[in-house]
Order: C-alpha cells, then sequence, then structure tokens
C-alpha cells in the first residue's frame, strides 16, 4: 500500500511538497506527547524544528530573540556591515525576554523630536546618550514637549530597572507586582539594553505559554548569523563569532563551489568551536563535497523560495521534496543534520520535510510580515503588510547581498528573486506554537512520536507516500465552496 520514499524518489522526477502525500499510520499516543526536539546542527540542539532565514526582511535581533525563546533559531543576515550584523547578534543575545524594542537614547541636553522616538512610547535617557553611561530618566513620546527644550525638562526620573538575566515571567512579576508602567532592562555590567513595558508584559502573556529555550554553553540564546564567501568575509565571520554566534551559515544559492568549500575550510581551522552550515544543496554530490570540507549541517533548497527565480532564470534546482530526500539519506550517514531551506506555506509541508528527513525547516516568507520581522506595517489595499523580499532581488543586491548569487565580480545584475509584500501575521511568539501542534498532529497521524521516530519510519521504509494528480491536490485543498473565511487559530 503505498510507496517507501526511496522508490518513489527514484523515478527520475522532481517532486515538491505538494506534488506528495503520506498514508497515515497507526496512533498510538496523544499528539501532546510528540517530541519535536532536534538539532540545527551537529552541536546545538533545539526544542522545536524552526529556524527564521538569513534574510534582511526577516531575522535581525527580534526574530533572533523571539525564535531562541521559543526553541527554534535565527541566522541573522549579513547584508550589512560587519559591525552592525554583529551588534545585533549582540543585541539579542544581550537578554533572555522574547523580544528586542530597541528603543532610543537620548543625552539629557538633547532636544528630539517626535520622530526621533522612531515610533517607540518610550526613550531611554542616559548620561551620554548611549547604553554604556548612567541611566537618568526615561522620555515619553506621548509628552514630547511641542517647544525646543532639552530632554532633561521633561523626562520622568531613572526607571526601576530588571537585570537581563531574568527571564519572562521573572521580568513580569516584578512590573506587574510593582504595578509598574515600563521598567529599564540593565545587564550585570551596568549597561542599559532596553525598555520592558507593562503593555509587553500583556501582549506576551496572551500568548500560549513559552516552552525551553535555546540557550548556548554561555547561558545566552542560541543566535546563527550568515557570511559570504568573498575574502572579506573572514573578518566579518571574525567579528560574528566575537558577537558569540554560535553558528555560522556560510549563504550561497548554489554551494558546492571552491569559493564555499575553501570558506568552509577556512572558517573550521579557525574556529572549530562554532558549528558551520553550508549550502545550499539539492543532490548528495553536492553535500558530499561540503561534508568532506567539515560542515556540521547542510541548507538544502534551490528555487524552492517564495521570492526564488533561481529555476526561471538559472535553469537549475530541483523539487523541494525530492532534494530534501535525496541530501538527507546521504547526510544520516554522517550525522549532519539536514535544514530544508524554502518553500513552507502550512504545517503540512513542515511536517513533509521532517519526515522526509530534515531535522529542521529554515523559513522566510512563513515568518515575514510578523510582529518580529525588520520593518514597519504598511496599508495596501485594505490590508496591512510588511515588505518581504529575496536576497537575489535587484533591490537587496543592491543594498550587498549579491555575492551569494556570485554577481559580485559581474558588471551586468541579474536578478533571482523578487521583491514583495506579505499580509500582517502578528507575533511568531503566537503562531509559531499554534503550527508546531499542527505539526505534531501530523506526526501522530503517521504514528511518529518524535523526529526521530519519524525518521525511523522513513529509512526503514515503513512510511509510505503516493503522489497526488491535480485533481487530488484541488481535493486536498479548500474547494467547492462559493466563499469561506480561513482561520486556524
Ligand atoms: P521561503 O519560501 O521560506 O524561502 O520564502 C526562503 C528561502 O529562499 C531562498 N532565497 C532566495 N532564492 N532568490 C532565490 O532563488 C532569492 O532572491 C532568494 N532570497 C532567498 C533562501 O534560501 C531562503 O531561505
Amino acid at each position: 500500500d503505498g510507496f517507501p520514499a526511496p522508490r518513489l524518489f527514484s523515478q527520475g522526477v522532481s517532486y515538491t511538497y505538494d506534488d506528495v502525500i503520506f498514508l497515515p499510520g497507526y496512533i498510538g499516543f496523544p499528539a501532546d506527547a510528540v517530541d519535536l526536539t532536534t538539532r540545527l546542527s551537529r552541536r546545538i540542539p533545539l526544542a522545536i524544528p524552526c529556524v527564521a532565514s538569513p534574510m534582511d526582511t526577516v531575522s535581525e535581533a527580534a526574530m533572533a530573540a523571539a525564535m531562541a525563546s521559543l526553541g527554534g533559531v535565527a541566522a541573522v543576515h549579513c547584508n550589512t556591515e560587519p559591525h552592525i550584523q554583529a551588534s545585533i547578534i549582540r543585541a539579542a543575545k544581550s537578554r533572555r525576554l522574547p523580544f528586542v524594542s530597541s528603543v532610543p537614547f537620548f543625552s539629557p541636553a538633547s532636544t528630539p523630536s517626535l520622530s526621533d522616538f522612531a515610533g517607540h512610547d518610550y526613550a531611554l535617557v542616559t548620561e551620554r546618550g548611549d547604553s554604556l553611561s548612567k541611566l537618568v530618566g526615561i522620555a515619553v513620546a506621548a509628552e514630547i514637549s511641542s517647544r525646543v527644550v532639552p530632554v532633561s525638562e521633561y523626562m520622568r526620573p531613572a526607571p526601576r530597572s530588571v537585570s537581563s538575566s531574568f527571564d519572562f515571567e521573572q521580568a513580569a512579576s516584578i512590573l506587574v507586582d510593582e504595578g509598574l508602567d515600563y521598567a529599564s532592562l540593565v545587564s550585570d555590567d551596568g549597561e542599559v539594553i532596553d525598555v520592558i513595558t507593562a503593555k509587553d508584559v500583556e501582549r506576551i502573556r496572551s500568548y500560549p505559554k513559552l516552552g525551553k529555550p535555546s540557550l548556548g554553553a554561555d547561558g545566552k540564546f542560541v543566535v546563527a548569523a550568515s557570511i559570504g564567501t568573498r575574502e572579506d568575509d573572514k573578518r566579518r565571520l571574525e567579528q560574528l563569532v566575537n558577537a558569540g554566534a554560535n553558528a555560522i551559515v556560510v549563504d550561497s544559492s548554489q554551494g558546492n563551489s571552491i569559493y564555499q568549500l575553501d570558506m568552509i575550510k577556512y572558517a573550521k581551522k579557525m574556529y572549530p568551536e562554532v558549528d558551520l552550515i553550508g549550502g545550499n544543496v539539492v543532490t548528495i554530490t553536492q553535500a558530499q563535497n561540503l561534508v568532506n570540507a567539515g560542515v556540521d549541517g547542510l541548507r538544502v533548497g534551490m528555487g524552492s523560495g517564495s521570492i526564488c527565480t533561481t529555476q526561471e532564470v538559472c535553469a537549475v534546482g530541483r523539487g523541494q521534496a525530492t532534494a530534501v530526500f535525496k541530501v538527507a539519506s546521504y547526510a544520516r550517514d554522517h550525522s549532519v543534520p539536514v535544514i530544508a531551506d524554502g518553500g513552507i506555506s502550512n504545517s503540512g509541508h513542515i511536517v513533509k520535510a521532517l519526515s522526509l528527513g530534515a531535522s529542521t525547516v529554515m523559513m522566510g516568507s512563513f515568518l515575514a510580515g510578523s510582529h518580529e520581522a525588520p520593518g514597519t506595517y504598511e496599508h495596501k489595499d485594505g490590508r496591512l503588510v510588511k515588505k518581504y523580499r529575496g536576497m537575489g532581488s535587484l533591490e537587496a543586491m543592491i543594498k550587498g547581498s549579491d555575492a551569494r548569487y556570485l554577481g559580485d565580480t559581474l558588471k551586468l545584475k541579474v536578478a533571482q528573486g523578487v521583491v514583495g509584500a506579505v499580509a500582517d501575521k502578528g507575533s511568531v511568539l503566537k503562531f509559531i506554537p499554534y503550527t508546531m501542534q499542527a505539526v505534531k498532529q501530523g506526526f501522530q497521524d503517521l504514528g511518529a512520536s518524535s523526529l526521530q521516530s519519524a525518521h525511523d519510519l522513513l529509512w526503514s521504509d515503513t512510511l509510505k507516500l503516493e503522489v497526488r494528480t491535480g485533481a487530488a491536490q484541488v481535493e486536498g485543498g479548500i474547494h467547492g465552496l462559493v466563499s469561506y473565511e480561513k482561520k486556524a487559530f
């Protein structure tokens, strides 16, 4: 009944997630008992199999703190100056709270206008206007004077401080117990880091309870970061490692290149303590080269991303279901975790990626448009949207990401991605827990009580699949209704 994966994927056909469907197994446990713990790379355990993509409309400090506090991880993008990328990593790792507000800092003598608050309700006032000098007050945007006067004339006294080593519940109970509207977040070294408000507490308490966060050996959030494969990326690498990056993603659309292999060997030699993720690959041969060079994780996908045009522009790539299965069938013999990158638009795609051998999924569009994604919301056709763009889009390349697409040595720039927008999705702190619950239900239907047991079903040929015809795909989606409202939670 049905085909085992090795048979289905050896027919010379490239399948996407939507092309295939699993046959159900036997349910012998409740969905809540499903264990989704996994590994990002050889030495980095995660409580949930979710990775935020290193893209400049997805992964900066707020996403990194939120993903780590959920038990996943974000890879901070490299489409910016190395010192800025390093400061994003430091910001995410400087706290145990699931958010980063990035409020502005002013000195008492400064005369900011409302726009200097950059949409924040509060700003911190320190002696020199930086995070390292003494906190002297807090300025409230709603109380800004219409006259040009120094902040010192209208600021409120320095708020109570909360240690940056406190987790959310510890910090929240101080605000609630003491009836505070806000408190400052201060490190043990006295660095002023952020503001936590009663509004933040109320918002985060309305989400599902946070599980086990991803913490590194340093006791701080696990944060990954991407680099390119140019010579000057070696200096970037050094700054990222110094900032505490736990894993480095070598970011190329086609990872089987002399540039990437050289970078992997260099990074492994210089920073053996940091896990190195290579890619992207879609074939066993590509994967072999990266594994032989010493990678600790493999990023799989070429042209499957929602904003990708690589397959159309370059005629190279592979259906994502086939790519994940093929690379995983090789990587498992070397104990190298596979990251299924791109093409995730629902929880079923996550179940498919993991059950076809991946250890995690990397997501761009699924996380873009969230509260934690960089950028601001705009109104478009009556909807609230945030920008989401391919790192190979002209717009992103002009900002600097063209090394990923090996275009840096070419005079003519050809885009391999597009710029778009995605609808407001709310906070990842809310929709990722719901998505993981849906993934657990999928695993339960398959009879897999953990990621390991899903992989055991796959590699023992117990997992059975079939290809869906076009009509079967239509049948599997919503159909036959005049109108409907699609709401998952
Ligand atoms: P999703 O489907 O999650 O895909 O939005 C995210 C992944 O897409 C890749 N990526 C690109 N691929 N051109 C491409 O061909 C691009 O401009 C581009 N930008 C990102 C990347 O692997 C990412 O994780």
